[in-house]
């Protein structure tokens, strides 16, 4: 198939770190740093003439209907789409604002669709029943194969059935734990087909990650395969599941369904650990279930999926997304961020267990009737010819990877859409469109139609021009998350309360006025405690209160550094229990206790012994000089008088290297 892919989309968010290109960083390091990003970086005249958006002009007008008359614009854009009732009356109500009272955004309300539906059963209306809706590509050679949209409504269906006829209703939670095979969008096309609430997590994450989501929705059944292999080695995700529900049981949590995938090329079925009753083979039950499902019509706002994802503190938030508004959102992002033409293969490497798998390898591609791949293992040659848009998410990305991502991968020939979003906004929020405007190295440029980004101060005060600051939106548009599972207050207070009257990102952004006026848009990190690893989202907190379960930890502090290869690392100081003394194994097994509560992907890479933490006065940990030790930029740590204890500071300093 690689010879027919036309667009690539690189992301760093498989596990193992299969997403990431492996020679990047190689070839960065070699690359004089220059100042790139003053750049302007030109689609060719070949593209942009036959881009579905092909000049700035063209996306002021629609940019500005957008903002101007959002019910206008988006209601013609979901009248694409099925619907058994249309919406009634207004297209959208929202409140931002948390002084005027509860937050909330409401898009095509009343109105009642199905997402899968609209993928899969409208696809094949409009006579392209024979396309290709999937290539997927296994872990070995010669393992792979492709589903027409007629074939692949035939699965959803069969699996939906069989759903159905376990007991699972609109609004039962279902837990999907599996790799990249084709049963993971299967599955949450299944879900969806019958109003089940899909939350996937992703099959990098440990029992106890898995087990807390368990219990935080309580699903009717938990979809997973018995293993997976990674390089040689399997990994037995069945095992994790049932370690993850005996500890749901003890926390008053009980699923009576494991609905297991064979992965035979990973794992026998008599290799299998069972629990009769509980667990079921899909291959024995699912494809005994007929191959056409009616569909469940869902109003527009009925949840669609929950997806748990890290903040800068406690728990993992289940970021709540709905039907209609998601739909049309990221369909629409979809088509003009990649410049989708019906023809195109389009290949996202990212894992469906983050938002970006649910938005753009599932969603939003099989709503444009796209040809996607399913891939899971690594490309080592492959042709690079037939490529035509490039795109990346998930982390600032520096100037000379994007200049190395455009020259080597692309030929210099393919514009990259570095695309900024979060799981909360459901869909790319400020992104190029690759045929309308010229590309600045390491810039996401431009807001997607209807979203209206602003840059704030400390007090929440806009600013304008050439500025820095945080980076928040101003209004709702369709694909935002509607709730933070069962915590309305938190989702109001993580999101809505920093900035009264705006949505809080939690990114820092800085706007060059260079070539046009509104500006491009440069992001440059999170500003609060969460870090991204690998495209990895984690909470510092997070990994602190594994640490410190551990019994020789007396306290941890859990800060982001810049990382190579990862885009940022994980540095951990680590005060030990009076009396304990250092020692390597120590160190290991601070560690492991990370990778067994989170998951492999959140291994501190340092382990910083520490006699003590800077704190203020009233006991607060302060972050801005750990982070300072942490990068080694030790004449800047600033102000360090507001300390309880300053010679703390010192003492770290001369520990970094234990
Ligand atoms: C955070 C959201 C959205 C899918 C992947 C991550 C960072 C995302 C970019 C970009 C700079 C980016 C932000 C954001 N981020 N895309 N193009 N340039 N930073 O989703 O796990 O919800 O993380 O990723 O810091 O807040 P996520």
């Amino acid at each position: 198939f690689s010879n027919r892919l036309r667009h690539v989309e690189s992301m760093s968010l498989h596990p193992s770190g299969a997403g990431r290109i492996p020679h990047l960083n190689a070839v960065i390091l070699g690359e004089p740093l220059e100042s790139e990003e003053n750049d302007l970086v030109l689609p060719s005249q070949e593209f942009s003439s036959q881009a579905l958006v092909s000049s700035t002009e063209q996306y002021r007008n629609m940019y500005e209907k957008s903002i101007e008359d959002p019910a206008g614009f988006w209601s013609e854009i979901a009248s694409q789409f099925y619907w058994k009732e249309k919406w009634n009356p207004e297209v959208y109500t929202e409140n931002i604002d948390v002084r005027k009272g509860t937050v909330k955004f409401e898009w095509f309300k009343g109105g009642r669709t199905n997402i899968s539906y609209n993928a899969l059963d409208r696809t094949i209306e409009a006579g392209n029943g024979g396309k290709v809706a999937i290539y997927w590509e296994g872990n070995d050679l010669g393992d792979d194969g492709r589903l027409t949209y007629a074939e692949l409504l035939e699965k959803v269906c069969q699996l939906a059935n069989y759903l159905k006829h376990v007991g699972v209703r609109k609004g039962d939670a279902v837990i999907i734990y599996l790799p990249m095979l084709t049963e993971l969008p299967i599955a949450m096309l299944a879900c969806a087909r019958i109003g089940a609430v899909h939350s996937v997590v992703f099959a990098g994450f440990s029992s106890e990650s898995l087990s807390q989501r368990i219990i935080d929705c309580k699903p009717k059944a938990v979809i997973t395969c018995n293993a997976v292999r990674r390089g040689s080695k399997p990994i037995h995700l069945k095992e994790i599941v049932d370690s993850a529900l005996r500890e749901s049981v003890k926390n008053g949590v009980t699923v009576d369904l494991c609905l297991t995938f064979e992965n035979k090329s990973a794992m026998k079925r008599e290799d299998t650990k069972w629990q009769d009753g509980r667990d079921v083979w899909w291959q024995d039950v699912v494809p005994l279930f007929p191959t056409k499902c009616d569909v469940e019509w869902v109003d527009a706002e009925d949840p669609l999926f929950l997806l748990y994802t890290s903040g800068s503190t406690g728990k993992p938030k289940g970021v709540l997304h709905t039907t209609g508004g998601y739909m049309a959102y990221t369909a629409t992002t979809f088509k003009y961020a990649f410049d989708y033409k019906p023809s195109d293969v389009y290949w996202c490497t990212a894992d469906c267990g983050w938002i970006t798998g649910h938005s753009y390898v599932t969603y939003g591609p099989l709503l444009n009737s796209a040809t996607i791949v399913v891939f899971e293992g690594y490309v080592t040659r492959y042709q690079r010819k037939s490529l035509r848009v490039l795109g990346s998410v998930g982390e600032p990305i520096n100037p000379s990877a994007w200049r190395w991502f455009y020259n080597v991968v692309g030929d210099s020939r393919c514009p990259i859409s570095d695309t900024w979003w979060q799981t909360e906004t459901g869909g790319f929020m400020i992104t190029p469109l690759p045929g309308a405007w010229p590309q600045k190295p390491g810039s996401a440029t431009f807001p997607f139609f209807g979203v209206q980004p602003v840059i704030v101060d400390e007090k929440g005060n806009e600013i304008e021009g050439e500025c820095s600051g945080y980076l928040c939106i101003k209004n709702s548009w369709p694909g935002a998350f509607r709730t933070l599972y069962g915590d309305h207050e938190r989702y109001e207070t993580t999101y809505f309360k920093p900035f009264a009257g705006y949505y809080f990102t939690g990114d820092g952004c800085s706007r060059w006025v260079f070539w046009d006026k509104d500006g491009y848009i440069w992001l440059t990190g999170r500003v609060d405690d969460v870090i991204n690893v690998s495209g990895h989202r984690i909470g510092t907190a997070e990994v602190e209160s594994a640490l410190v379960s551990h019994p020789q930890c007396a306290e941890a502090a859990v800060v982001g550094v810049d990382h190579e290869i990862k885009g940022q690392g994980i540095y951990a100081f680590v005060t030990l229990v009076e009396g304990v003394p250092y020692s390597e194994e120590l160190r290991k097994s601070l560690i492991s206790v990370v990778r067994n509560q989170i998951g492999a992907f959140a291994a501190p890479d340092k382990i910083h012994w520490a006699p003590g933490l800077p704190k203020t006065r009233s006991g607060k940990i302060m972050r801005r000089i750990l982070r300072k030790i942490a990068s080694r930029q030790l004449n800047e740590l600033g102000d360090t008088s507001t300390l309880a204890d300053p010679s703390v500071v010192e003492q770290l300093i001369s520990l970094g290297d234990c």
